[in-house]
């Protein structure tokens, strides 16, 4: 892989870890939930926002009986996925594929779990977002797990501008400049937040039953649900 891409991919494995405290344990919980209800059967799961390959670090050599279906519509960060599932030599149980859910060639009723970690703050209106939950829940086969992840909070109030302030403070401990600490302060308001409560009614809409917020760091909260 080349150098600057190998460079973004150390930089993004550190940052994700100070942005989101508790990272490793949100994948481990999310594979113990996984697991809990597949067993230790054959498993496809399909990751949504597979971009980077921390999916494929942390649940690919634990869970040999498991293919992954990776999709993301940043060529640089699938890039650095494939480099990672050629490391891990899993590359075999692993598809990447450049897009976004609506160009999955998969049928409906294909995957038996999905995840879809640290993307939904991305998409800017509440449309858009409910449209890739429904998406992501015809791809699942009945009763299956989904396990989402990402920013929450009600964008008005002062408990999330509070939030944001310890979100900040997590990266000055980190040693980051302060400067370059407020531009992060700017953009992390501009991504979008849905608070705890209009994101479980998201999932609800979009067709997911047995809701259950599993996760919380920071800005960042995981809901696990079944399709
Ligand atoms: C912060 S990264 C998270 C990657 C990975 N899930 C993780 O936790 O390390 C966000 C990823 O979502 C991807 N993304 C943005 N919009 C997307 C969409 N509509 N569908 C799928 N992935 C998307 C970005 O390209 C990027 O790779």
């Amino acid at each position: 892989m080349k150098t600057h891409l190998l460079e973004k991919a150390r930089i993004y494995e550190q940052s994700t870890r100070i942005s989101v405290p508790a990272y490793d344990t949100l994948f481990a919980m999310a594979q113990a939930y996984f697991r809990a209800h597949l067993g230790e059967q054959e498993t496809s799961l399909l990751v949504v926002g597979a971009g980077g390959g921390n999916e494929l670090s942390a649940w690919g050599p634990s869970n040999p009986s498991w293919t992954f279906t990776g999709i993301d519509p940043s060529e640089e960060m699938l890039q650095i996925a494939q480099y990672k599932a050629q490391q891990l030599a899993i590359e075999s149980r692993v598809q990447l594929l450049q897009g976004t859910i609506d160009t999955l060639p998969s049928s409906p009723l294909t995957y038996d779990a999905a995840s879809c970690i640290l993307v939904l703050h991305f998409m800017e209106d509440r449309q858009q977002k409910l449209n890739l939950l429904h998406n992501i829940h015809e791809q699942l086969k009945p009763g299956k797990p989904f396990v989402l992840a990402c920013a929450y909070g009600d964008r008005n109030s002062d408990e999330l501008q509070d939030r944001i302030k310890i979100w900040q403070s997590f990266f000055l401990e980190a040693g980051y400049k302060k400067a370059k600490v407020e531009d992060m302060g700017q953009v992390i308001m501009n991504i979008s937040f849905l608070s705890d409560q209009d994101i479980q009614e998201l999932l609800k809409e979009a067709g997911f039953k047995q809701i259950t917020r599993f996760f919380s760091s920071g800005l960042f909260a995981g809901w696990m649900s079944h399709a």
